[in-house]
């Protein structure tokens, strides 16, 4: 049979862009069968192996799964940002989440603010469907599930955790700001810091003082002595219902518990993870705080989620045992239950 002939389709003369629209109708009408068929005529012709592959990957999208994904990733491989692929494949393969927050960022790199924040959202909904432990879904959920305003990061970086969670207003507070654009910022919902954690607590600190924090993740200094300050800190400002967030509590071995980078990257056993002391910040609180209660996720190197509750096993050590505390799973765990992400989704339901 001949396909082109039957659906009147003229390879010779029509553009790429054409044959995708043709396929692309074939598919929204359910006709993936003949899209495959005029695919295969269409590779003759047309050389954009990229987009190429992403009509054979979207075609193949409910027939055979296995079969789209590897279109979809020869398509990525050819281009890696190329947004319809992702997009596609983030229907069969959640862990490409990743790179749509990469796209995102390239996007608001290039003040494509629009396209940039649907590529955040759809990151976003890519984690809370699938029930990914990033640190975004938790904050995400609290907020969502509880109908809860706002969020505070401390460590904001590039700005992907405010740009994905979009809280209905967020605080963002790093010393090296890198959000493409902070500095012409007209979005009202988010307040940007450009200094130290410090110095915002101490001179900035009139807006949080007013709206209280209902979330907010711990991601700035991962030495001790400064984790510990930004918790404290935060603890004075949080509302009822709060949910506070510290990534890296599991470091993977001696010279990842370290203090600085710098002491890791001297250590033996140095494997170019470094995690800081965020375990001992942990420790801190479980001594102090009867009514917080601490669940460590493993997965993603440890992330403590940390509300009010319970303390079951609270910790005795002292404050110089604390400090001098040498990262062991054995012996943090007399004090935590680290939960993989399928028993905490147990736990909960
Ligand atoms: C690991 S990055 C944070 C990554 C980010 N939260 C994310 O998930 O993409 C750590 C950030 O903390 C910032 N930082 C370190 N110490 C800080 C401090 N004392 N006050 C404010 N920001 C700090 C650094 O500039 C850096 O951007």
């Amino acid at each position: 049979m001949n396909i082109s002939y039957n659906h009147g389709f003229d390879f010779s003369s029509k553009s790429t862009k054409e044959f995708a629209w043709s396929i692309n109708q074939l598919i929204k009408n359910g006709e993936e069968d003949i899209a495959i068929e005029l695919l295969e005529i269409g590779i003759l012709y047309y050389h954009q192996t990229s987009r190429m592959c992403y009509l054979f990957g979207k075609a193949y999208g409910k027939k055979d799964k296995a079969k789209a994904v590897e279109y979809l990733n020869r398509s990525l491989s050819t281009k890696p940002n190329f947004r319809p692929a992702l997009l596609e494949l983030s229907k069969h393969d959640p862990s490409v989440y990743t790179s749509l927050i990469r796209v995102a960022h390239l996007l608001r790199k290039s003040m494509k603010f629009d396209i940039s924040k649907d590529f955040y959202n759809k990151a976003m909904s890519v984690q809370l469907k699938n029930n990914m432990p990033t640190c975004a879904y938790f904050i995400k959920s609290h907020l969502e599930l509880n109908g809860l305003k706002t969020f505070f990061e401390i460590g904001t970086f590039v700005g992907y955790n405010v740009l994905q969670i979009e809280a209905q207003k967020s605080f963002a507070i790093d010393k090296e700001l890198r959000i493409p654009s902070w500095e012409n910022n007209i979005d009202p919902t988010v307040s940007f810091y450009n200094m130290t954690s410090n110095l915002f607590f101490k001179d900035h600190n009139s807006e949080i003082a007013t709206c209280g924090i209902d979330a907010c993740l711990i991601d700035g200094a991962r030495d001790y002595e400064n984790q510990l300050k930004d918790v404290q800190n935060c603890l004075k400002y949080v509302n009822d219902n709060f949910l506070m967030v510290i990534p890296n509590c599991l470091p993977s071995n001696t010279a990842a518990a370290l203090a600085s980078l710098q002491e890791a990257q001297q250590h033996a056993s140095f494997t170019g993870e470094w995690f800081g002391e965020a375990y001992k910040t942990l420790l801190w609180l479980s001594v102090n705080y009867q009514d917080l209660e601490i669940t460590i996720i493993k997965e993603n190197g440890g992330t403590a989620l940390i509300q009010k509750g319970i303390n079951n096993i609270p910790c005795t050590l002292s404050e110089n045992e604390i400090k001098s505390f040498n990262f062991n799973e054995l012996a943090f765990n007399r004090y935590f239950r680290p939960l993989t992400m399928v028993e905490y989704l147990t736990k909960k339901s």
